[in-house]
């Protein structure tokens, strides 16, 4: 058994370990990332790619913001297509100012690993059966193997940023946790073309037929969407019938402008809220995908993973500058309470916008009865907008 030992033992090498393991190690923490996959599976992993002004200031902070800053784009709004119109949701008027940076989850990923590799942070990748002990006393360790080898980490924290499938939330005892779980009759099929963007800003889209999505990644990377049943097959979606499933989706004038071209990369997500609670047993905390799912309407899964990690990193900094402990307590209701401002805002844009199978009429009027409040309320469309470009941190 090989031995070593740090102060913070991290679970996954996604936006979550990443970060912390970055903003630790510039206030002179070190850190340990203990990661199942390959570096190149990780960067292969295509995601939302809407932050937020808290996430883009942190990535800045952490020295990993330059590229972000020359390459991403900042939006100041975004469109709501329904009933043959648009509608026109403004972010920086009614918050002061506030924005969202266009920039993709996959090159947040990239300049972390850059970062932590230039600064000599330590990453462990094909980790196999990484396990947590003793996260209840004074000294926990992991384990794990690696060629066939087996490993001791030793550490005074371990954080569990290993996603929705990790083993950190499973080691928390089972009667001390609480989950909360909405799973949709739908999922979004999604492709990735190397085409112009249909439009500058992002359109979500209400329609009989279900929901669509336009994004982008640059001015010729394009990401859309469109909702499709739960148990659909990608190979049941050549190119050809996702493009004119969204053009039918799409306002007439979107519609006509849509350059089309080869999918690049297609996959079908399901869509699920879920919370565990609490973040924190012992010496084990959990952060992000590990601890929530959100549904991707509104894309605050990389944000909200964002907003664990400077709770939890705070946390941690005080606890090794000033021997204060209050943050680490208080991190999980610090963290669960803006996620579940998040939920609930994702979970009622998923409700406004998307073709419920189960909806009756009264349900469908509901529906149309909320978008026509938001379109003729500009009260309704300062809460929308305060929500998607975040909520505070505190
Ligand atoms: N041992 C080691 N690593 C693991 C294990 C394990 N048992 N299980 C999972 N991992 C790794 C995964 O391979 C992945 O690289 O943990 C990492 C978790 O990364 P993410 O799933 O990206 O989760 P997180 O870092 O919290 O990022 C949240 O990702 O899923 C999106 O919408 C979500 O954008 C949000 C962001
Ligand atoms: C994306 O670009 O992938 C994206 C954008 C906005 C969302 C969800 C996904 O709400």
């Amino acid at each position: 058994m090989k031995s070593e030992r740090t102060q913070v033992g991290i679970i996954g090498a996604g936006p979550s370990g990443l970060l912390l393991s970055q903003v630790l190690h510039l206030e002179g923490i070190d850190s340990v990332i203990l990661e199942r996959r390959t570096q190149d599976y990780v960067l292969g992993r295509i995601r939302a790619g809407v932050l937020e002004q808290g996430l883009a200031d942190m990535l800045r902070q952490a020295g990993v913001g330059a590229r972000m800053d020359a390459e991403g784009e900042v939006h100041h709004g975004f469109d709501i297509a329904f009933g043959g119109g648009r509608l026109h949701i403004d972010l920086a008027g009614p918050t002061g100012g506030k924005t969202v940076m266009i920039y993709g989850q996959t090159e947040i990923t990239r300049d972390l690993f850059a970062a932590r590799e230039r600064m000599g942070g330590r990453i462990v990748h094909e980790a196999e059966d990484v396990t947590p002990h003793d996260i209840d006393g004074d000294a926990p360790y992991l384990t794990f193997s690696r060629n066939g080898e087996n490993h001791r980490l030793d550490c005074d924290f371990i954080a569990g940023c290993d996603g929705f499938h990790g083993v950190s939330r499973r080691s928390m005892p089972a009667d001390v946790l609480k989950t909360y779980e909405k799973v949709y009759p739908f999922g979004w099929l999604g492709v990735l073309s190397e085409t112009p963007p249909v439009s500058e800003e992002l359109i979500y889209a209400s329609h009989d037929r279900g929901f669509a999505l336009c994004s982008l990644r640059s001015r010729v990377l394009s990401r859309y969407y469109v909702q499709c049943p739960l148990d659909d097959d990608v190979a049941n979606w050549p190119d050809e019938k996702f493009w004119n499933e969204l053009k039918t989706r799409l306002p007439a004038d979107a519609a006509a402008r849509l350059v089309t071209g080869p999918s690049i990369e297609k996959s079908i997500a399901p869509l699920r809220s879920f919370v565990t609670e609490p973040l924190r047993h012992g010496r084990l905390f959990l952060a992000g995908d590990a601890a929530h799912i959100v549904p991707p309407t509104g894309a605050k899964g990389l944000n909200l993973a964002a907003s664990d990690i400077f709770f939890l990193s705070r946390g941690l900094i005080a606890h090794y500058r000033q021997d204060d402990d209050r943050g680490l307590e208080t991190y999980s209701a610090k963290a669960l309470a803006r996620v579940w401002k998040a939920e609930r805002f994702s979970w009622s844009m998923t409700k406004l916008l998307h073709v419920f199978p189960e909806d009756g009429a009264f349900d469908l009027k509901m529906q149309r009865a909320e978008l026509d409040y938001l379109a003729g309320s500009s009260v309704a469309q300062a809460a929308m907008a305060e929500n998607y470009v975040g909520l505070p941190y505190e």
